[in-house]
């Protein structure tokens, strides 16, 4: 897959620009501030239907005006024409989304279409950090992989939103006076949807754990062997395989604990509490490994993250790196450079030797102050 173009109009800092790309690798370099994570901000933003810094998306609007447009031209492999999706953000109102020029009915039905694998300085952290940010790795990853998933999810969190809103009022009464049909219909929704949800995300997480363990030999040159697996709150430390009991499992488990959920103030079973448990050598990386380990690690399921992508649409997604080669150590960021050599890579820098050195092909745009120029040689 590679990624054309970009045109913002009053998106973040930048007024009106257009920004081309080439095959390989594409540096966005600049000072600090200058809107180089803004343009990769706006380039995901089609990836994943949102910001990808958790901003709101009236925050996408330059300051003072009253609408952000974008639009990004991608060439699928095999493709003889371009794709082009394109996304209003008006300061009243919701945003619109449009796939060669023919509106969409939302994020959903965008999702998947464009892919991209986003790397920035906060996943250094996907293997020490807390367990949302894992469940939100294989939340991102499987959306853009399975339209469905992503419908899936949005009504497994409605159910648990729901639900948990019930177990607070329950808890501040200190009764629970509610008929038991109403926590049984939830404890349905929740567990079709949750099953869906977990049986995807086990099958994926299966093979990103070759794929890990592969690429982490690799990296670090290493004896040490990581193994991935999926901690399921409701079925079990290391579910492997996906039954047809989990959905009875995950009913059962929500009807189960309701006294305690009510005591606790939250539904305490069910994906939404799931993990990857990431091992060295058999032993708890985020507990065990050294913080260099935890990051080769963290890196591993990154450019796994790509692979898997790879191996269920037939292609490789457009890999966005945001500050995160300065992050890194030399060797790892050769590494990282030399594992994505023939893909096609948008990077950041403030630094635009690193690349210059390692592959003289390399596009430099120069950002400033959220205007684009392309730097010859
Ligand atoms: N909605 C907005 N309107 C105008 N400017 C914005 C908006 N949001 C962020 N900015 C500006 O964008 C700049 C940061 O851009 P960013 O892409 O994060 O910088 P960097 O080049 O360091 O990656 C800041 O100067 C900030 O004030
Ligand atoms: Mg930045």
């Amino acid at each position: 897959m590679k990624c054309n173009s970009i045109a913002f109009s009053n998106f973040r800092n930048v007024e009106s620009e257009k920004c081309n790309f080439s095959d390989g690798v594409n540096v966005l370099w600049g000072k600090n501030a200058q809107g180089k994570s803004n343009i990769l901000e706006g380039i995901y933003f089609f990836a994943r239907g949102r910001s990808f810094r958790g901003a709101k998306e009236k925050e996408l609007i330059r300051f003072g005006e009253k609408e952000a447009a974008l639009s990004l031209e991608f060439l699928k492999e095999g493709d003889r024409y371009p794709v082009s999706l394109s996304a209003g953000i008006p300061q009243d109102g919701r945003k619109t989304l449009y796939r060669n020029g023919a509106k969409l009915s939302g994020s959903k039905e965008m999702m998947g279409s464009f892919r991209a694998v986003l790397f920035c300085p906060a996943h250094l952290t996907l293997v020490s950090g807390g367990p949302a940010l894992r469940r939100s790795f294989l939340d991102i990853a499987l959306s853009q992989l399975y339209p469905a998933y992503l419908d899936s999810l949005s009504r497994y969190n409605r159910a648990h939103l729901q639900r948990n809103a019930l177990i607070k009022k329950a808890q501040s009464t200190g009764k629970n006076t509610y008929d038991s049909i109403i926590w049984e219909t939830y404890a349905e929704q929740m567990a079709t949807f949750g099953a869906d949800i977990f049986a995807r995300r086990l099958e994926y997480m299966n093979e990103l754990s070759a794929s890990v363990e592969e690429l982490f030999l690799r990296m670090t040159e290493g004896r040490e062997k990581p193994s991935l697996s999926y901690r399921s709150s409701a079925l079990g430390e290391d579910a492997s395989e996906i039954t047809r009991a989990a959905k009875t499992k995950l009913y059962d488990a929500l009807l189960s604990n309701l006294d305690r959920e009510i005591i606790i103030g939250s539904s305490l079973y069910g994906v939404h509490k799931d993990d990857i448990s990431v091992r060295l050598n058999g032993k708890e990386a985020k507990v065990f490994a050294s913080q260099g380990q935890q990051r080769s690690l963290a890196l591993s399921m990154k450019l796994a993250e790509g692979e898997m992508s790879k191996k269920i649409s037939g292609e490789y997604p457009v890999f966005l790196l945001d500050d995160v080669l300065s992050e890194l150590d030399g060797d790892r960021r050769a590494f990282i450079l030399r594992s994505l050599s023939d893909r096609q890579l948008i990077v950041t820098s403030c630094e635009p030797e690193i690349f210059r050195s390692m592959d003289s092909s390399s596009r430099l745009i120069h950002v400033r102050d959220g205007k684009i120029a392309e730097v010859d040689g």
